[in-house]
């Protein structure tokens, strides 16, 4: 069973979301829905209040009357802000029919509606559901709309191809059937809760190693792979501590960020979150030289003809923490190798390390990996290789932990 929020918009679709709305109820699901303006012209809130039980949510200026619970659940003594609350405790929010309207207000963040508002709030998987005109969906503005919310996380389902609502049309652009919505949203839900009660710290960005007050060495690693892992392994409900190595975006959802520089500073954080652990997700590019010694004046251009930079190297942190390892943790390293055969290349860092799995990505393949939205990696374990698995940081993220909980 998992709390469902459903969130309709305007659409002739609409009438197909009180199908969706019954389908979720009869498998037992706990539903609300949140209806936009628009929709209650294709449809009556009097119809999903009958099949789910519970009153529709439209205003976000009204009071709740379930006090953002659902359906079979206890009132709070307390009457909260509603638009926070249904969310807060929903497993899922499923937008469906999502009008091309509301999705580009979801991908600008716009919050004029409970929908919206809600939707903005909602760190649980947040499904949608194209509905609209074959012309509407294909054009660009709509495709770029889609592309930013699946960057971010949202898994946007493809509307399917066939008739359409406005007579003699044919095209791609129909609300995916219920069943279908539902199947994704019962995976979306039930993937959530898998990494409650472990403790997951993860390791992102590009650590910089000081020649002098004011220079560096440094790496292209921006950390949006490891700030992926680290939201999603949240949203599947673990506690996440993130070492963040110069990484310069926020990070969403419930994790705990410990900001470093160097190396050296990356492995204190690191060993000193290391022990209550159960999963380490070491997704920084970890400087292998620093120089020898750090310069404490700027260095200037007079006299410098001959500047003979001594490195020395730095600690493997992640083999260290290999070292100290307990029974039960389970350490993924991460591996950008260049072209040739990567993965047996990774493979051999997996033993040298002694870790329990490797996540590789060619760096030779320019469309992937450093600042780019999208990755392809291959993760190699003891028992053998899963991948490659090909799409945006957060969907590579869950693919990761899908083979994290199953190492668990
Ligand atoms: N790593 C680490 N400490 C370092 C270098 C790397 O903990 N000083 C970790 C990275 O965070 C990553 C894994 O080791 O999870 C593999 O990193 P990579 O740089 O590919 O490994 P190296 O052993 O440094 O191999 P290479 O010689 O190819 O750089």
């Amino acid at each position: 069973m998992a709390r469902i929020l459903i969130g309709v918009s305007g659409g002739i679709a609409a009438y197909k979301a009180v199908e969706l709305a019954r389908q979720a109820t009869l498998a037992g699901h706990a539903v609300r829905v949140t209806m936009t303006d628009a929709a209650s012209r294709f449809v009556g809130a009097a119809t999903f209040e009958g099949i789910t039980g519970a009153p529709v949510l439209t205003d976000e200026f009204s009071r709740d009357p379930l006090r953002g619970t659902y359906p079979g659940e206890d009132l709070p003594v307390h009457d909260p802000i509603s638009h926070l609350a249904v969310v807060d405790s929903a497993d899922a929010y499923a937008v469906a029919p999502a009008s091309a309207n509301t999705i580009a207000k979801l991908a600008a963040g716009i919050c004029d509606s409970f929908l919206t508002t809600s939707f903005l709030a909602c760190v649980a998987p947040r499904i949608v559901a194209p509905a609209m005109n074959g012309r509407m969906w294909e054009d660009a503005a709509t495709q770029a709309n889609v592309a930013t919310l699946r960057e971010r996380g949202v898994t946007v389902l493809e509307p399917g191809e066939g008739q359409l609502a406005s007579r003699g049309e044919h095209g791609v652009g129909r609300m995916p059937e219920p069943p279908q919505i539902l199947a994704a949203i019962e995976s979306a839900a039930a993937v959530r809760a898998d990494l409650a009660g472990r403790r997951v710290l993860v390791t992102a960005g590009g650590t910089r190693e000081a020649i002098d007050p004011v220079r560096f060495i440094g790496n292209r690693s921006s950390g949006r792979m490891g700030v992926a892992l680290a939201e999603a392994a949240a949203r599947r409900g673990a506690d996440v501590t993130l070492v963040a190595a110069n990484v310069g975006m926020g990070v969403d959802g419930a994790v705990d960020r410990i900001d470093v520089t160097s190396a050296a500073e990356l492995e204190a954080a690191a060993v000193r979150a290391f022990e209550d652990c159960d999963v380490l997700l070491m997704a920084a590019a970890v400087a292998d030289f620093r120089p020898a010694a750090r310069r404490e004046q700027k260095i200037v251009r007079e006299g410098g003809e001959d500047l003979g930079l001594a490195l020395e190297p730095t600690a493997d942190v992640l083999a260290g923490l290999a070292g100290r390892r307990r029974d039960g943790q389970v350490l993924v390293g991460f591996a950008a190798e260049h072209g040739g055969d990567f993965v047996a290349r990774a493979r051999g860092k997996l033993e040298r390390k002694g870790i329990d799995a490797i996540v590789v990505n060619d760096v030779s393949d320019a469309t992937i990996g450093f600042e780019s939205a999208d990755n392809e990696i291959t993760v190699v374990t003891r028992e053998g290789e899963y991948g490659p698995e090909r799409g945006s940081k957060p969907e590579i993220a869950d693919a990761i932990l899908d083979r994290v909980a199953a190492l668990l």
